[in-house]
This record gives C-alpha cells, structure tokens and sequence, in this order.
C-alpha cells in the first residue's frame, strides 16, 4: 500500500527515545520544554506550550480566551471535526460559515455573513496548512470585539510573505497527529505572545496546579491548585521525539514541495480536468495534504478504486454540518463547503515518495476517471 503519509524517522528520534527511558524520567520534563522552545521558533511565537492533541490545545486556547457557555464562535463547517467540537467543549456554539470556492478557507465575507451579536470569537482553521487571510480577519474581529484564534493544526512551516503563518497571533493550536508534517505519536501546542496565557496555559494542562511536575520533583516546593483544569500533558517521551523531528521541519518541508510539485507536472500533463489546490503566489506551503479534486460526482469512485489497488488515498475536507454529530446545527447556506467535501481527495504525499511511485497514482487515477495515460 501506498500511504498517505509516513512518519520520517531515524536513528536520532531512537537515540532520543532510549536516553529519556533511561535517565528514569519520562513523565513532562525539560525534553518537552525543549520541544516547546523550538515549536515557538518555528510558529514566530513567544511562547508554545506543548498539550496531548490539537483538540486539547484548542480546548484549552478557548478557555484562555474566556469562551464559555451562551457564546457563538465562527468555524468553517469544512475542517476535521475537532474545530467544531472544541467549541463544544467549552460549552459554547459553533455557527458555521463557508470557506472560498478557490481554496479550503474561510474568507473576511463568508465570516462577516455568519456574524450574530453574540459571536465572541472566530477559529481560523489554516485548513491542510493553506492560510487565511489572517490580518482581514484579525481587523474584522479587532472591529467587533471577539478573539481570533488560529487552528494551524495543518500549517507547522507554512510561511506567508516569507514568515510563519501564525507570526504574533493571540493564540494558535499545532497537531503532531502522524497525519501532520513531523509527528510524535500524538501532540499539540498552543502559541501566544502573552507570558501570563502562557503561564495559564501551562497551568490549565497541568490540573490547575501552581509549580510543573518537573520543578516540584526532588525538592521541597509545595504546590496549589489555582483553578480546577485538566490533564493534557505530553510526555519527555514524545518530548524528545518531537524535538529531533523539529531539527528535521526544513528537509520534511522541502521533500514535501517536491513530491507535491511531481504532482502538478504528471497531473497536468495527463489530467488538465483534475483540479489541483494551489496557494497564492506569497505563500510558501507546507503540503500538509495533496489536496485535489475530482469533478463530475467521482470522487467517490475514483476513491474505492485507488484504495483496491493500494494506493492510499483519503477523502479530502468533511464537512462537520454533513455528518451526524453536527447536522443538527442553525446553519446559512454552505455550498462550497458541500463542494469541497464532495470532490476532496488526498494522494500520497510521503517522504522520498518515488517518481515512478507517482506515476504508478497518476495512471490509476486516470484509469478510474475512464481515460488512459
Ligand atoms: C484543522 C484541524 N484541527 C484540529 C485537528 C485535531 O488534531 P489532533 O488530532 O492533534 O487533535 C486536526 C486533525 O486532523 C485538524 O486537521
């Protein structure tokens, strides 16, 4: 099978692994600080502190942002459904808004339209690491009173005019999911510039408590509970593991735009009606998913096919207000979020992906499609 995505790991991430097992302390400790200060370089942040999940990590970036019960906060219906449940986590209402008929995005007009008096906060979801358009969106919120957080879940490396897509954002959310561009298993990280969110942040994924485990180990500091909160703390484990993966980011990175570019090549050249994703010109993508799509009602087709002949394809984007869990919701009309997740595939995009690994895609996607190659 060919997979969607594959984990790049080496002797380093193994040496890593073995020096925190055997130095006796695997729980949060000075690996995931490491980490934390390395995820902050790259987000153009302060600040990262480092949570179990991007799921946590919004959880936890709404509670920091005062979200809570009778508010409404605006995401796009077309993201992995983690966007939308972190809204109900704080007990809050999403209010769904549409994305671009261009790209996986909410845009300043498909926000602006979902807009009611009790909105307080918008999630810009950077969807499959292609960005908003943050700074209309940051002056639309600034005008209106309500926070902007950032779910950048997909968009580690992905720069914007040369800097990192979350530069000096109120509060942005990472996932290390092994479907992201480097990974530990499972992680998340929440990005401020403000040291008293950070330090808050730090206490929200530790029970609440006033000194981190770390500090409170071996000597006589006596800790407090400030506030009742949660468990979402990573281990030194995945610590270590994601702070050899961020000395990897820029070869991942660069692998990544070339196996994407293979893609723009052979699928022009052979498939002009498939529609490739592609980010403005000031963009530098991180190719967090190559994202196409399948016109004529095929998607679905075209799918099964290449999964029978082990190519692992995905379905792109879902859309949440499609599924069960959410079909419930007031909604406006979100046609280009129905067409997104209608015609959305994901291909392979590994690193070291092979040219003729490529060709063996291209062939059998235009074998599905009824077309030779
Ligand atoms: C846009 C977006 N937000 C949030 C998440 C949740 O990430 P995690 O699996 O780390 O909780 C994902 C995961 O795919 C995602 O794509």
């Amino acid at each position: 099978m060919l997979p969607i995505i594959q984990p790049v790991f080496g002797p380093e991430e193994e040496a890593a692994v073995l020096a925190v097992l055997r130095s006796g302390w695997v729980a949060q400790g000075p690996h995931v600080a490491e980490f934390e200060r390395k995820v902050a370089a790259r987000a153009g942040a302060k600040y990262a502190v480092a949570v179990t999940s991007a799921t946590t990590g919004l959880h936890l970036a709404f509670v920091a942002a005062g979200i809570g019960p009778g508010d409404e906060v605006i995401v796009p219906s077309l993201s992995f459904i983690a966007s939308t449940n972190a809204v109900w986590m704080v007990g809050a209402t999403p209010v769904f808004a549409d994305v671009s008929s261009e790209l996986p995005v909410m845009t300043p007009e498909t926000v602006r339209a979902a807009w009611t008096p009790k909105t307080r906060a918008v999630l810009a979801v950077h969807q499959l690491g292609v960005p908003c358009d943050r700074s209309a969106l940051r002056q639309l919120c600034f005008e209106r009173g309500a926070r902007l957080i950032e779910d950048a879940a997909c968009a580690l490396g992905t720069l914007v005019d040369g800097k990192p897509v979350t530069e000096a954002a109120d509060l942005a959310v990472f996932s290390f999911h092994p479907r992201k561009v480097l990974t530990m298993g499972e992680g998340g990280a929440v990005t401020t510039d403000d040291a008293d969110v950070a330090e808050r942040l730090k206490r929200l994924r530790n029970h609440g408590m006033t000194v981190a485990a770390d500090a409170r180990h071996g000597n006589a500091v006596r800790e407090g509970f400030a506030e009742p909160a949660w468990n979402y703390r990573l281990t030194d484990i995945q610590g270590a593991i994601g702070s050899v993966q961020m000395d990897r980011l820029d070869a991942i990175l660069a692998d990544r735009q070339r196996v994407w570019q293979g893609y723009v090549t052979r699928l022009g050249a052979a498939l002009p009606q498939i529609r490739l994703m592609t980010p403005p010109d000031n963009v530098q993508w991180n190719v967090q998913t190559g994202c196409v799509r399948i016109p004529g009602g095929k998607r679905d087709a075209v799918l099964k096919t290449l999964n029978e002949q082990g190519i692992g394809a995905r379905r792109g984007i879902l859309a949440a207000h499609m599924e069960p869990a959410w079909e419930h919701l007031p909604r406006g009309p979100l046609p280009h979020s129905e067409a997104w997740a209608h015609d959305s595939l994901a291909l392979p995009v590994f690193h070291g992906m092979t040219g003729a690994q490529q060709d063996e895609v291209v062939t059998a996607l235009a074998a599905a499609l009824g077309q030779t190659r």
